[in-house]
């Protein structure tokens, strides 16, 4: 059975599938684990042999860095060189949703296919248990992107994993992610913090302790971060966004109270954090009620609203 269920609370257990786990990526095998933001496709970052195994099972382009886990800030600074608004960053988010891009440092024992060859390389401490066990268990930083096919909305529950890239991936089920979207991804301009994707840290949390984010450039000449150019996040259906109300054939999903007769729900509440959790799993659900087309209505900016809007769009240019 490719999906193994794994619960911290059950110490006995948890511990020999964790063992288990990190027993078949250190011999080179990938490995799908839940954190805090979605599910990540694991294989042992210093093995070049199992990161290109990685590439392959998600079809992701060579050039797309993955990001590193490790289990603690020490850890982190035998990969990449700190400045000092990195620490600040690192002590306030770490463990959690927060990846820092910084410079490799000389011995960084991350194979090169890892940063695409890039001199910086992505790196995060996630809080989930699963996820810190098997770090520690492993004894190795661990490369995970999302566990999903390249360019497919982020996997936020162990069956998406298999829906996404076959039941040969072994996946540790933990349930759903709390979060449901991605890291915030935050470089470095000399020591001013740029902005290389929103996520689940809100925006005005970074900015709280280290200031104004700079934007990052889109520039193709120039990307600041390769993910930022490639298709993304999207369902199989069509997608509008900011749509009060749904046209003829298209399935509604609302934000707040809806009278739509079917329509799919972001959050009854109007919780940009609910929504959050919620938006990779509805449009996977809206591609298997068979819809050809999707309206969703608008979602405020503020909070995890603004990383919700930026999927969304994201997902909807994506098809043209
Ligand atoms: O929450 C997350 O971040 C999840 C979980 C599994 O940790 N992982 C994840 O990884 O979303 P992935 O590979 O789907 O997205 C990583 C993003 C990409 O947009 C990539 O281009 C960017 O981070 N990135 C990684 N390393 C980078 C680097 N050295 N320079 C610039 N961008 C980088
Ligand atoms: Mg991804």
């Amino acid at each position: 059975m490719a999906i193994r269920p794994v619960d911290p609370a059950q110490p006995n257990t948890f511990r020999t599938a964790i063992a288990a786990a990190a027993r078949e990526l250190a011999s080179g095998a990938l490995v799908a684990f839940p954190t805090e933001t979605v599910y990540g496709l694991g294989a042992d970052a210093t093995n070049g042999e199992a990161l290109a195994r990685l590439f392959e099972a998600k079809g992701r382009p060579r050039i797309n860095p993955l990001i590193v886990h490790v289990e603690s800030v020490k850890a982190a600074r035998k990969l990449v060189i700190f400045n000092p608004v990195a620490v600040k960053l690192a002590e306030a988010f770490w463990p959690g949703p927060l990846t820092l891009v910084l410079p490799k440092s000389a011995k960084c024992p991350v194979h090169d296919l890892a940063s695409a060859g890039l001199a910086t390389l992505g790196v995060r401490v996630p809080a989930h248990p699963v996820a810190q066990a098997l770090i520690l268990s492993a004894g190795v930083p661990i490369a995970a992107p999302s566990a999903n096919a390249s360019g497919e909305p982020s996997p936020t529950r162990a069956a998406h994993v298999a829906e996404s890239l076959g039941d040969g991936i072994t996946v540790l089920d933990a349930g759903p992610c709390n979060a449901g979207l991605e890291s915030t991804v935050i470089g470095f301009d000399g020591h001013v913090p740029v902005l290389l994707r929103l996520g689940a840290t809100p925006r005005d949390e970074i900015e709280a302790v280290v200031g104004p984010l700079r934007e990052a450039s889109d520039d193709a000449a120039r990307p600041s971060s390769p993910g930022r150019l490639l298709r993304h996040y999207a369902p199989r259906a069509r997608l509008r966004i900011n749509a009060v109300a749904p046209e003829r054939g298209e399935l509604f999903i609302a934000f707040g109270p809806t009278d739509v007769e079917g329509a799919l729900q972001l959050s009854e509440a109007g919780s940009t954090r609910e929504a959050a959790m919620n938006l990779f799993a509805l449009l996977r659900e809206a591609d298997k009620r068979g819809a050809t087309a999707i309206a969703v209505a608008p979602v405020p900016d503020h909070g995890l609203g603004e990383a919700v809007n930026d999927r969304l769009r994201r997902a909807a240019a994506a098809q043209g």
